[in-house]
């Protein structure tokens, strides 16, 4: 049932090629149907408030950067567990999306019962049909992306991802934001995902393999990155926590010099998510600022970035180039590979690690 690999985890990275180009088999024209708005619909939504938990947060809080800077709409993302507990003020024209593998996450089915007594239009991004945040919702989108088994989620993630970029274009088109041509040129960059994901993984398995050798030893680690790769870097982090049970922590890039860099020393890896983009110059200072401190530094950027970081840091895994929002979800992949071998050297139970459970259905 492993079809030949170690573990399940592993299997499902490698299925997201696969996973993703199911989740996106539709065309341009059935957006309006797979995401269950008209054009009146999405003309009125004056906000987007996305809840989820865990690594289901991680894809909304990534998608607050395109869906706002494609749509022009304001996206608010919480944590289940703190949306359900907080004031929320009942903005008329709000659309709430609840992102969730399982559709059965306690914490994610108060705070969508919350968003519908406040009269909020609903839309879950789910990947089991049938469950119940899915008959809640007004609407799903369904990610078709198979079931997964590994504890640690990672194609449910990467497909969540998808299915969020899809909207931000979708609504962007619609809101008229995006022109026509840019319509086109983002629809078609976005459903060669499959293809940009089959090439990561090709191109940085066995160099993110050969650097966790490296480094696997070490007990704690930061994962640093910016604008759509900021929440990649928290999901590093997370992945790393619950399969390998190491300390680890993601921070924006510019955020670092604000107090986490104190924490720096040669024993404290940093994986530095650093696409030649408009912020590359930054994450570029941030390399130099951890190197500096001694930290062990591993950049992961495309073929451009790898010319510039090249002699500057201990490691460089290299990722195809792509626009800036589509390297998060490319990065993605890298950052889940480092957890699972890391974990693996270190001979944890990764399918099943301690504590944890695949679907937390108690608040
Ligand atoms: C991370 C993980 C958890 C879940 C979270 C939400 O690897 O598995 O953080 O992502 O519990 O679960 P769903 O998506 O089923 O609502």
């Amino acid at each position: 049932e492993k079809g030949g690999y170690k573990h399940f985890m592993l299997k499902e990275i490698y299925e997201q090629p696969d996973a993703v180009a199911d989740t996106l088999r539709f065309g341009v024209e059935d957006m309006p149907s797979v995401f269950g708005m008209s054009g009146k619909q999405i003309k009125n939504i004056k906000k987007i408030q996305i809840i989820a938990c865990g690594t289901a947060y991680h894809a909304g809080l990534c998608s607050k950067y395109f869906i706002e800077e494609y749509s022009g709409i304001p996206v608010e993302v919480d944590y289940a567990s703190e949306y359900k507990y907080r004031f929320v003020p009942s903005t008329p024209g709000t659309l709430a999306i609840a992102v969730s593998q399982s559709g059965e996450t306690a914490d994610t089915i108060a705070a969508m019962k919350k968003a519908k007594e406040a009269g909020f239009k609903t839309l879950a991004i789910c990947n089991v049909l049938g469950s119940t945040l899915t008959r809640m919702a007004d609407h799903t989108f369904f990610t078709r992306c198979g079931l997964e088994i590994s504890v640690a989620s990672t194609k449910a993630f990467t497909s969540q991802l998808a299915a969020l970029y899809g909207l931000a274009v979708f609504l962007g088109f619609q809101r008229g934001v995006l022109n026509s041509a840019q319509f086109k040129k983002y629809s078609t960059e976005f459903f060669a995902l499959p293809r940009l994901l089959e090439n990561t993984i090709k191109n940085t398995a066995e160099a993110v393999k050969k650097t966790a050798k490296k480094i696997y030893k070490e007990k704690t680690f930061v994962f640093l990155g910016r604008s759509a790769n900021y929440p990649i870097a928290l999901e590093g982090a997370l992945k790393l926590k619950e399969i390998s049970y190491l300390h680890a922590e993601g921070f924006p890039g510019g955020e670092i010099k604000h107090g986490p860099i104190a924490i720096i020393d040669s024993h404290v890896p940093v994986f530095v998510l650093a696409p030649k983009d408009n912020l590359f110059e930054k994450m570029l200072s941030a390399c130099e600022e951890t190197a500096a401190r001694g930290a062990k530094v591993i950049a992961v950027t495309d073929k451009k970035g790898a010319e510039i970081l090249g002699k500057k840091v201990f490691a460089l895994v290299k990722i195809p180039e792509a626009n800036s929002f589509l390297t998060a979800i490319l990065n993605a992949v890298v950052v889940q590979f480092f957890a699972y071998y890391i974990a693996d050297l270190r001979k944890c139970e990764i399918d099943q690690p301690r504590n944890l459970a695949k679907s937390v259905t108690v608040e």
